[in-house]
């Protein structure tokens, strides 16, 4: 496992380097996808070039990248999403970062979240526990309700689940925020620097949550759909809850009561 890891940090390091000589470059061009999100240039090179390095050196794995796909019929997929926070990126805000896992059968076993701005490397390995620049991390042991308790959202329209709802409830009991980026919102929950990540992502939603399903697990936290379920990360998804364990029941309980009958 230790090789797929170093595999997966030497694409990160490559990564950060191209998220940086695109910051704010003008030949950086943007443009729009079916679901009207933004991709950049500096997306797809970072995707391309994954697969050509998974080409190189594990031709039989698939690679399931937000803006490409290079598909096997191997259990082992690495699930990328090049820049998380796309949006953020285009508009200068030092916020995206790079995510990569290895998943087998379904099953992260390798993470890695890169934030090239601030030098983090956030990794993992399943059983091995959580690290960011080789140092342990933990989730915080915040409770709901609790002073000082944080939790990031993301909500866009047309969305499966409209986290309006959600937030309306939860601004009662907890700091909201919106970093504009989950994969570093999921590594602000690793680190116990916030207690939750709400996600409502579902199609290409295992791109943005693969590596942080891990790694926040890995930092002692858990990791579900919208409604308590342990899912696949080499399909679409079904929104994913993000937390420092203490919390989910808590978020789960609220999903239950305003979406189970809106969506089933
Ligand atoms: C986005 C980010 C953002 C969330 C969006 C995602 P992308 O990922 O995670 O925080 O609100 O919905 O799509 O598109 O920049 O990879």
């Amino acid at each position: 496992m230790q090789e797929y890891l170093d595999f997966a940090i030497e694409i990160a390091k490559y990564a950060g380097i191209v998220i940086k000589d695109n910051f704010l470059n003008d030949s950086n061009s943007i443009e729009y996808k079916i679901d009207r999100t933004p991709v950049t240039i500096a997306d797809k090179k970072i995707n391309s070039y994954l697969i050509e390095k998974v080409k190189e050196k594990y031709k039989e794995h698939s690679v399931d990248g937000e803006e490409e796909k290079y598909l096997s019929n191997s259990k082992y997929v690495w699930v990328c999403d090049p820049i998380d926070g796309t949006s953020m990126y285009t508009r200068g805000i030092m916020v995206s970062v790079f995510s990569l896992a290895l998943v087998f059968d379904g099953v992260p076993i390798v993470g890695v979240v890169y934030d090239p701005y601030l030098d983090k490397m956030y990794t993992a390995i399943k059983g091995n526990g959580a690290y960011c620049n080789d140092k342990k991390i933990h989730v915080n042991s915040k409770k709901y309700g609790e002073l000082g308790l944080s939790i990031d959202w993301c909500m866009w329209n047309k969305a499966k689940y409209d986290t309006i709802k959600l937030a309306e409830i939860l601004r009662e009991n907890c700091k909201l925020c919106q970093l504009g980026s989950t994969a570093h919102a999921a590594m602000l929950v690793a680190e116990g620097k916030i207690s939750g990540e709400i996600f409502p992502g579902t199609d290409h939603g295992h791109c943005d949550i693969a590596a942080s399903k891990l790694i926040v697990e890995e930092a002692g936290g858990k990791v579900t759909d919208f409604f308590g379920n342990d899912q696949r990360y080499d399909q679409g998804i079904n929104g994913a809850i993000l937390t420092n364990g203490i919390i989910h029941d808590d978020i789960i309980k609220i999903n239950k009561r305003i979406y189970k009958k809106s969506v089933n």
